[in-house]
C-alpha cells in the first residue's frame, strides 16, 4: 500500500492531489444525486474530485465510479459519503433512542445492518457515529447521540464503529465509520447549534473526549471535525487536538474531513480574512478533506506555487486520503460497492424490518405506570387513540433518514389496530396540531376519551423540531398540546401518554398527572409496531433513559454526574445551597430510569478485594432476581465514586452496565470487573491518576435508585493509565435455575 500511495504521489499534478482532498456535494440530503452534473463529469474526469456527499444508488455509483477509474488519468477511485445515521432505507430508532435500550450489541447490529443495506447501494463512507456527549436538551443535535454520559457514550461509539466497519474495512458490506463532531459541539452556549464551546481542558479530556478515544480505538477510518470554536479555537483550525491529541496521543491513522463548507466558515468565525487563509489553517492543522467548501481545491493551489504552503503539507493529507481508500479495498476493486442484485435483495428486507422493530422495542423507557395500567387488555372494547403524531408516518424517521421513506412506516395508529382483538373499536383524533395554536379539535378528541375504555394519548415532537439546526429556547410540548393533554386527563380515564420526539422534554406536570408515561422517541419504521408491543404487553419495556429530564428550561444543564459543591443542593429552603428558589433541584426523570412489568430484586453485594492495587481488577458482584410474574429485562447499573481526591469528583460515574434478561422467578448473579485505572481523573497537570484511598461503587436501577453499595481502598497511586474512553469493564453473568432462586445460599457467603 505504501509503495502504491507514494508511487501516485509521485505522478500526481498539484491539482489532482488538492483534488483528492476535496469532496463535492452531489445532492442535496433530501435531493440526493441532483447535483452530479455535466460539469461536476468533467472535473471527475480530470481527477479533481476525491468524494462525493449526499449520493447513493449502486446503478449511479456505480457509473460515477467507472468515470474516476476508466476516464481519470490516474484512475484513483471516489469515496462516496452518506449520512446513514441509523438506517439507510430500513430505519432504526433513532441515536438517542437506541442509546435507551443499554444495548451495544444492538446497536452494533443496527449499524452492521445500515451498512449492508448502503454498501450494496454503493455507498462506502457514513458520517457516523455522532458521539458527542449532550447535556443540553435545548440542543436539536441531542437527538443523534447518547445522550450524556461518556462512558454510556463511549460504549456505543465503539459498537457503531464495529457495526459500521464489520470484520475487515475491506470487506464489500464494510462502511468507513466517520465519528462526528470532532469535538465539545455538545457544549455550545445556550443550546445553540454551531455555537461556541468553553469547555475546561478536564471536561473536554473526561466527559467529551471519551466517545471519539473509543470510536478511534475501535478503529474508526476517518473523523470529522466540528462546527464549534473551543475557547475561540474553531475545531475546524485546532492544530493541537487534532495533531497533538487524535493523532500523536491516540495514533489515529485515518482521515479527518471537515464539516460542511466549514472551512469557509473559519472566515465567519473570526481566524481567517479570506479564503485561502482558511484552507491553509485547516489544511495545517490536520483537516484532510474539504467537505463541500472548494477552498483547497481553488484557493489553496497558489499558496503552494507560492512557497506559502509547504508541499509536505498537501501530501500527508493526500497520503491520508489515498491509504483510506486502499483500507476499503478501492484500488484493488473499485466496483465492489454498489451492487444491483444485493441492493434489491437487502435493502428493507424482511430480517431487517424484523430488527427494526426488535431494537425498537428495547429503546422504549416506560417511565411511569401507576396501578399496573399497562400492559392494556388486546380485547378492550373501546379505545380512543388521541394527538397530533397518533398517525403520522414521516415523524418516527427521525433526522438524517437517508432513503428512508414515510410509506416504509407503521405509525402508531397502524402499530395499535394490526394488535388489538377483532372486536376492539379504536377511535382516533388529532385534536389539535402538533405545532399550531387552534383548540377546535378539543371537543372531538374530549367526545372519543370519554366514550373509551382506555385512552392512549400521543404528544411530543416530530422528526422536524429536533436535529441539525433545530435548538429550542423552551422544553414544553410544542403549540397546544398541554392543555389538549389537560383536557383529556380531566376525565379521569385509564390514560397512557405516549411521548414522541427527539430530545427529553420538560413535562413535570405531565409526570404528576397522568397515570402512565412511555418515552418512545422516535423508532423508525417498525415504530407503531413495537409501541404496540410494548403497550400490550408482547414485549415487557426495558429501556432506561440516556439523558436527564429536567423540570423546565432554568435547570439546563442538569446531569447526574455532577460534582457536590461546597454547598450540595438541599430541599432546605433556609439554607444557601446549591439550588433555585422557585424551582426543585431535583430533575423530573433521572438518568437511567425506565420500569419494566416485572420487578427486580438486587441482593448480596460483593467487593472483592478490599485492598487492591494498580493493574487490579476490582470485582463487583450482585444478584439480581425477577421477583414478577413476567419475563423481563433488566439494566443493572454499576456507579463508582472518589469522595475524596485532590481534585473534586462527581458524585457518581458510570463505570459498568449489563442488560440482563430474567424469567420470572429467575436469578443471575453478575460480576463487574473493574480496572482500577477506570477510577481516575486529570490532576492539576493534566496528567490521568487514580489516587489511593477509599472508592464507592453502588449498583442500581438508576442513577437515583441505588439498590447496593460497597466500598473498596487502593492501596497505590495508578499514573498514566486507563484513559477515559480507552478501558472498560467486563460484566460476568451466572444464571441460577429457576426454580430455587440461590439468595439464600448466596447470604451464606457474607460475613
Ligand atoms: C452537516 C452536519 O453537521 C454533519 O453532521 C453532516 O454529516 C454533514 N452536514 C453532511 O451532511
Amino acid at each position: 500500500m505504501e509503495h502504491h500511495v507514494e508511487e501516485l504521489l509521485n505522478e500526481m499534478t498539484l491539482d489532482e492531489k488538492l483534488g483528492q482532498l476535496t469532496q463535492s456535494r452531489g445532492g442535496r440530503s433530501k435531493d440526493l444525486n441532483s447535483l452530479v452534473d455535466d460539469e461536476q463529469k468533467a472535473l471527475v474526469r480530470q481527477g479533481r474530485i476525491g468524494s462525493y456527499l449526499h449520493v447513493a444508488g449502486a446503478e449511479f455509483l456505480t457509473e460515477l465510479q467507472r468515470l474516476a477509474v476508466k476516464e481519470s488519468r490516474l484512475g484513483i477511485p471516489l469515496l462516496f459519503g452518506l449520512d446513514v445515521v441509523h438506517g439507510y432505507r430500513t430505519i432504526f430508532p433513532v441515536p438517542l433512542a437506541a442509546a435507551c435500550s443499554w444495548d451495544p450489541d444492538a446497536v452494533e447490529q443496527a449499524a452492521r445492518l445500515a451498512a449492508e443495506e448502503a454498501t450494496a447501494a454503493g455507498v462506502n463512507w457514513t458520517f457516523a457515529p455522532m458521539v458527542d456527549v449532550a447535556r443540553d436538551p435545548r440542543w436539536g443535535r441531542i437527538v443523534e447521540g447518547a445522550g450524556e454520559d461518556p462512558y454510556l457514550g463511549a460504549v456505543m461509539a465503539a459498537a457503531q464503529v464495529r457495526g459500521y466497519q464489520g470484520e475487515r474495512l475491506s470487506d464489500p458490506n464494510s462502511l468507513l465509520a466517520c465519528p462526528k463532531h470532532f469535538v465539545a459541539y455538545g457544549a455550545g452556549v445556550g443550546g445553540r447549534d454551531y455555537d461556541s464551546a468553553d469547555v475546561s481542558p478536564r471536561t473536554l479530556a473526561e466527559v467529551y473526549l471519551p466517545p471519539f478515544r473509543a470510536a478511534v480505538q475501535a478503529g474508526a477510518g476517518s473523523l470529522m471535525t466540528a462546527f464549534n470554536d473551543i475557547a475561540g479555537i474553531p475545531m475546524t483550525a485546532h492544530q493541537s487536538l487534532l495533531q497533538e491529541v487524535l493523532r500523536d496521543r491516540w495514533g489515529f491513522s485515518g482521515l479527518v474531513v471537515s464539516d460542511w463548507n466549514a472551512i469557509d466558515e473559519l472566515r465567519a468565525h473570526g481566524v481567517a480574512g479570506d479564503r485561502a487563509a482558511a484552507g491553509a489553517l485547516a489544511l495545517r492543522a490536520g483537516v484532510d478533506m474539504d467537505m463541500v467548501s472548494g477552498i483547497y481545491e481553488q484557493d489553496l493551489g497558489r499558496l503552494v506555487e507560492t512557497g506559502q504552503l509547504p508541499t509536505a503539507v498537501v501530501d500527508a493529507a493526500v497520503r491520508r486520503v489515498l491509504r483510506v481508500k486502499h483500507w476499503l479495498g478501492l484500488f484493488e476493486d473499485p466496483f465492489r460497492y454498489g451492487n444491483t442484485a444485493r441492493e434489491q435483495r437487502v435493502i428493507l428486507s424482511q430480517s431487517h424490518v424484523a430488527f427494526a422493530r426488535e431494537i425498537a422495542g428495547k429503546s422504549i423507557v416506560l417511565l411511569k405506570n401507576d396501578g399496573d395500567l399497562l400492559p392494556l387488555d388486546k380485547n378492550i372494547e373501546n379505545l380512543a387513540l388521541i394527538g397530533p403524531l397518533a398517525d403520522d408516518r414521516k415523524a418516527p424517521l427521525g433526522s438524517w433518514k437517508a432513503l428512508g421513506q414515510p410509506d416504509d412506516v407503521v405509525s402508531l395508529r397502524a402499530g395499535i389496530l394490526a394488535a388489538v382483538g377483532p372486536n376492539t373499536e379504536v377511535q382516533a383524533a388529532a385534536g389539535c396540531d402538533l405545532d399550531g395554536d387552534s383548540t377546535a379539535g378539543f371537543a372531538e378528541a374530549e367526545r372519543l376519551a370519554k366514550a373509551a375504555d382506555a385512552v392512549v394519548l400521543v404528544l411530543g415532537e416530530d422528526d422536524d423540531m429536533s436535529g441539525e439546526a433545530r435548538s429550542r429556547s423552551r422544553l414544553e410540548l410544542p403549540g397546544v398540546q398541554r392543555q389538549l393533554a389537560e383536557r383529556v386527563l380531566a376525565l379521569k380515564k385509564p390514560t397512557v401518554v405516549v411521548l414522541m420526539g427527539g430530545r427529553p422534554l420538560a413535562i413535570p406536570w405531565l409526570a404528576e398527572q397522568a397515570p402512565v408515561l412511555v418515552e418512545t422517541w422516535l423508532l423508525g419504521v417498525q415504530m407503531g409496531s413495537a409501541v404496540a408491543d410494548v403497550l400490550f404487553g408482547d414485549v415487557n419495556p426495558s429501556g432506561k433513559l440516556v439523558t436527564t429530564f429536567p423540570v423546565g428550561v432554568g435547570q439546563v444543564p442538569i446531569f447526574y454526574g455532577h460534582r457536590n459543591t461546597g454547598r450540595p443542593a438541599s430541599t432546605d429552603p433556609s439554607k444557601d445551597s446549591a439550588r433555585y428558589i422557585d424551582a426543585p433541584i431535583q430533575p423530573v426523570f433521572p438518568f437511567g430510569h425506565g420500569l419494566s412489568y416485572t420487578t427486580f430484586n438486587y441482593a448480596d453485594l460483593e467487593v472483592t478485594p478490599p485492598e487492591v492495587d494498580a493493574g487490579d481488577i476490582v470485582q463487583v458482584r450482585c444478584t439480581v432476581t425477577n421477583r414478577g410474574k413476567r419475563a423481563g429485562d433488566e439494566v443493572v447499573q454499576l456507579y463508582a465514586r472518589d469522595p475524596v481526591a485532590s481534585v473534586a469528583q462527581p458524585v457518581q460515574k458510570l463505570v459498568g452496565f449489563h442488560r440482563l434478561r430474567l424469567q420470572p422467578g429467575e436469578a443471575a448473579t453478575l460480576t463487574f470487573n473493574l480496572p482500577v485505572e477506570m477510577l481516575g481523573y486529570y490532576d492539576a497537570e493534566m496528567s490521568y491518576r487514580v489516587e489511593p484511598g477509599e472508592f464507592r461503587v453502588a449498583i442500581g436501577a438508576s442513577s437515583a435508585d441505588v439498590r447496593l453499595d460497597g466500598s473498596f481502598r487502593l492501596r497505590e497511586e495508578v499514573r498514566d493509565q486507563g484513559e477515559p474512553g480507552s478501558v472498560f469493564s467486563r460484566v460476568d453473568v451466572t444464571k441460577n435455575s429457576a426454580e430455587t432462586p440461590p439468595l439464600d445460599s448466596d447470604a451464606k457467603l457474607q460475613p
